[in-house]
């Protein structure tokens, strides 16, 4: 053991005592949590990050050390020495954890004072979160960002010890790396020694895990950062935490396998909650048709149902319509909802037109009453079969909308999740895992009007599907696969491309030639030379998975110096600007 702090050495963290230890001396150190002076009694709560313990300053036993603790103000760091003493039973406090005890007080060393915090160190202290993120090092003293943390410290230490017991090794990959066009706009940094040159921070360290798989390494982990410099939402940060995994000779089974035997796992231990497995699977269209969404939340239903082969021939034009350019009908049954007043449903329908429908129709089931904005376009027959079909009870409120698929899908989705909401019915405490699989290979960008990779263009497509990659792209699936858990996608991987033609025919598809192909992955390609193993693995957001663990709303809670909205951070001010000499040593002139 090292020196002393003033002649004090710390024996035990706060709530590491308890009434076993009873007339012990000991030495505790913290910060002053909250003061209460009763004239000739003056109690601290000591704070350290197991919890709180309570100090008693007795003016009859010591007159010289009471007066000292007068001094004492919220957020002082104080060493204490004293006797551990059995709490009177009418001061027993069942509420903490060291509420039969309490430390009385021999000696005090004031280690360092503090000003009034700007923000109480309180759980849901109520401060708006500018504050709590500009003085950051306060706001994780609060027990629940504290908790927060310490679970994310588990599950990483379960991750990389359920992995390396998996056969996995942890290997670094580079932070400072080659700018690559597909996915999400890149962090550049630019080169000193290569002027007009830039390095890019990794999006995902992709490349190189398979490129460890070229070397042999067969199965291969890491937990790191990675930088995408896209809008940020409650679940997206610029930089974030990845649990990275690939695995060599394998097939989509295998990898689900695995990563199911890792959830278990995580839950258990870090939570004490038994996932069961399997883990349900669902494919990309089962998930769009029933739920509207590629990442359902399965802990409740309204499911969507599809009506256009009942109104194909109705009356109501903007029904035709839809039907007859593609599009369909389909409707949910918000459950319990049908005495919504007109205001309400308004709200709904202006909720939906969020999502690019152009309106939502409906019809509200009372007892022996139907009131509906769309009656005078159907018979009562038709109106029963609609009611039918939807499983409608009284009390139901059915909402229908009308459009392309992917706008019914998106809006109807997000409704469905908008009542859940509204209605209160979901559980944080409930976790409902689901694999979604099959996913399209490629979407259409209307704006660059090319086909696009949906998750990356190493992603391979199923072999049935791949006689359709040239003829008709839009209908081929992939080997992709995300894991979801209550309506957040946790984390998603697939199978790879490990042939060259293959991987080079899905280039040209995504509209690179030859060169431009060669000039951004050229390393992949000739790798792609010298044997390759089939291959494959996935990434979970580690944020995401701590914020859903914790029971928070936004990944920003359970990472220590988050970034907010605009992707500055409020404590140090970065972004910045930076010295002339900086630039000018980098090349850059930024005075234009
Ligand atoms: P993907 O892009 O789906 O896949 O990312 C994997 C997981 O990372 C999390 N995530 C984020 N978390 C916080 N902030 C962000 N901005 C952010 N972006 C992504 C999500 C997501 O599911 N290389 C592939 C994985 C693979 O194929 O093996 C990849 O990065 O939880
Ligand atoms: P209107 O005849 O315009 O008053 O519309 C009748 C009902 O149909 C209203 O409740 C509208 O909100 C609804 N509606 C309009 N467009 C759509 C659509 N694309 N899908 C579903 N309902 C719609």
């Amino acid at each position: 053991m090292g020196e002393t702090i003033y002649g004090l050495r710390r024996t035990h963290r706060c709530t590491e005592l308890t009434s076993a230890d009873v007339g012990k001396k000991v030495t505790v150190m913290g910060w002053a949590h909250k003061r209460r002076n009763l004239g000739s009694l003056l109690f601290v709560d000591l704070r350290d990050r197991t919890g709180l313990l309570q100090i008693v300053f007795n003016s009859d036993t010591d007159e010289q050390i009471f007066e000292k603790a007068e001094a004492i103000r919220n957020e002082f760091v104080l060493a204490v020495v004293g006797e551990v003493v059995r709490r009177a039973p009418e001061a027993i406090n069942p509420n903490m954890k060291t509420g039969e005890i309490e430390i009385a007080a021999s000696e005090l060393r004031i280690l360092s004072a503090s000003e009034t915090p700007p923000i109480q160190i309180e759980e849901d202290s109520g401060v708006n979160e500018a504050m709590r993120l500009k003085y950051r090092y306060l706001d994780l003293r609060r027990p629940d960002m504290q908790e927060g943390l310490l679970l994310r410290h588990r599950v990483a230490k379960i991750a990389r010890d359920y992995f390396d017991a998996e056969g996995f090794i942890e290997i670094e990959t580079p932070m400072l790396i080659k700018s690559s066009p597909e996915g999400a706009r890149d962090y550049l940094v630019p080169s000193r020694v290569h002027p007009g040159k830039f390095f890019a921070l990794p999006q995902s360290p992709q490349l190189f895990k398979q490129l460890l798989m070229v070397s042999g390494f067969d199965r291969y982990i890491q937990i790191t950062k990675c930088f995408r410099d896209e809008d940020l939402r409650a679940d997206r940060q610029p930089e974030f935490t990845q649990i990275d995994l690939e695995m060599s000779f394998v097939e989509v089974d295998d990898v689900l396998a695995v990563n199911e035997g890792f959830i278990k796992k995580a839950f258990k231990e870090a939570l004490g909650i038994e996932v069961p497995t399997p883990i349900l699977r669902m494919t990309y269209q089962e998930a769009m048709d029933r739920f509207g969404s590629d990442k359902p939340d399965i802990r409740f239903g309204m499911e969507l149902v599809n009506v256009s082969d009942m109104v194909a021939n109705c009356g109501f034009k903007v029904f035709t319509d839809a039907i007859g350019n593609g599009g369909s009908v389909r409707a949910i049954n918000a459950k319990g909802c049908g005495a919504f007043s007109r205001k309400e449903i308004d709200g709904l329908v202006e909720f939906v037109k969020t999502y690019r429908a152009k309106g939502m129709a409906w019809i509200a089931v009372g007892e022996g009453e139907i009131r509906s904005s769309i009656t005078k376009f159907f018979s009562e027959e038709e109106m029963k079969s609609l009611l039918d079909r939807t499983d409608a009870k009284p009390g139901d409120l059915i909402c229908f909308v009308a459009d392309s698929n992917q706008v019914v899908y998106d809006a109807l989705g997000a409704l469905r999740v908008e009542i859940a909401r509204r209605l209160d019915i979901l559980d944080k405490n409930e976790f409902k895992f689901l694999w979604v699989t099959e996913f399209p290979l490629l979407e259409y960008d209307e704006e660059e009007k090319r086909w696009v990779a949906k998750h990356h263009p190493f992603t391979s497509p199923m072999d049935e599907d791949l006689e359709y990659l040239e003829s008709d792209p839009g209908r081929v699936r992939a080997k992709a696969y995300d894991i979801v858990l209550n309506g957040t996608e946790l984390g998603g991987g697939s199978i790879r491309i490990h042939m060259q033609e293959l991987q080079s025919k899905m280039f040209r598809l995504l509209g690179f030639s030859q060169e431009e192909a060669y000039a951004k992955f050229g390393y992949l390609l000739d790798a792609f030379r010298f044997g390759v193993p089939p291959h494959g693995g996935m990434a979970y957001g580690l944020d995401r998975m701590i914020m859903l663990m914790a029971g928070k709303s936004s990944i920003r809670d359970v990472i220590a110096f988050p970034k907010v909205q605009n992707a500055s951070d409020l404590m140090t001010n970065a972004p910045d600007l930076v010295d002339e000499k900086q630039l000018a040593e980098l090349h850059i002139d930024i005075s234009q």
